[in-house]
């Protein structure tokens, strides 16, 4: 018995050697401490050995059995070790929890932008595109508003030469568009725009979408008709409009129209600064100067635009007072929508 239990010893060493994955590891216990393995088989042996030897050879199995453990242990953290690429005196803790990978979301002017966008189109506009730096001429003169004329002292430009600048709106579009397409259109376009401000309800950059409709017979009905429209799907609500009277250069009449406060419906509140109303746009039937400048006839064409302010929407459906907490990327904030 005592030479059966040193060739175990000496035959479980050598396997040892060989192994080299997990598999390979488990049939080596199996084989060599398993219920059904050589050392048990040799283990029953031991009623048969005379009295005397029982405690020495029993101590003597015990030691092996013991060794034979610890190098399958040793083993073992070796194996681990390398497979989880750490270095040997360290391994990965499988119980811990994961980590949640962090997903992102659109920035809450986007959505309201891609939301304005999409109702409009359900409505038959379709969507366009013009650029950031603009010549004077689109932005001012082809708007009715030639050099020196006081309506340019209201949108505090940022001028990058004499004739180029940070468009101040979104009406630029109006005039690119009619330029190159002729009636009936039906346009949406969308943007940032910038002007020289800031405080809590203004910011140098912020986004507009402009809206026009150019076809025979349009009326300011249509115009009206258009808007209630729009803030019943974009408010969820049905909210009164008012259309107070107002000026733009590029618009005949204008009008700044007003919704009745989403928040208090109409009673007065702290949002509303107790008028029960809230101004979301500037609007009106295209001037025909404008149409002129383009080679429409106004005899026989007539249109409506009308030109929203994204982040003062996103601050009437959030409930939002500051209109700077949208530029600070603090992600408390923006991951709340
Ligand atoms: N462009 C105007 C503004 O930014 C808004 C407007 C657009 C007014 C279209 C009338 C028609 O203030």
């Amino acid at each position: 018995m005592e030479q059966e239990l040193n060739s175990l010893q000496a035959l479980a060493g050598e396997s040892l050697q060989s192994v080299s994955s997990n598999e390979q590891l488990e049939e080596f216990r199996i084989k060599f401490l398993g219920r059904k393995g050589e050392f048990t088989s040799i283990m029953k042996g031991l009623g048969k050995v005379p009295k005397d030897d029982k405690p020495r050879l029993g101590q003597m199995a015990n030691a092996i059995k013991k060794e034979i453990e610890s190098l399958y242990s040793e083993k073992r953290a070796a194996l681990m070790a390398t497979s989880t690429g750490a270095g040997s005196d360290s391994t990965i803790d499988l119980t811990l929890p994961g980590r949640k990978p962090e997903t992102g979301k659109l920035h809450p002017v986007t959505q309201i932008m891609n939301e304005v966008c999409s109702i409009f189109e359900s409505l038959g506009f379709s969507v366009a595109e013009g650029p950031d730096v603009e010549h004077d001429h689109y932005n001012f003169e082809a708007l009715n508003i030639p050099a020196h004329h006081p309506a340019r002292d209201m949108h505090d430009t940022f001028y990058v030469s004499d004739s180029i600048l940070l468009r101040t709106h979104t009406s630029p579009m109006q005039a690119r568009i009619m330029e190159t397409q002729q009636p009936p259109l039906r346009v949406i376009a969308p943007g940032k725009v910038y002007r020289c401000d800031s405080d809590i309800t203004h910011t140098p950059m912020f986004h507009q979408v402009e809206g026009f409709l150019v076809d025979k017979d349009v009326s300011f009905a249509d115009l009206k008709g258009v808007l209630t429209i729009f803030t019943q799907k974009m408010f969820k609500k049905d909210l009164d409009l008012r259309f107070r009277p107002s000026f733009f250069p590029f618009t005949e009449p204008s009008a700044e129209v007003d919704i009745a406060c989403v928040m208090c419906g109409g009673s007065g509140c702290r949002v509303c600064k107790r008028t029960g109303w809230l101004e979301i746009l500037g609007a009106g039937m295209i001037d025909p100067e404008v149409f002129k400048m383009v080679g429409y006839d106004p005899e026989v064409y007539s249109g409506f635009a009308f030109g929203l302010g994204i982040e003062r929407i996103a601050m009437l459906k959030y409930g939002i007072d500051d209109i700077r907490l949208y530029y600070e990327n603090d992600l408390r904030f923006l991951s709340q929508f």
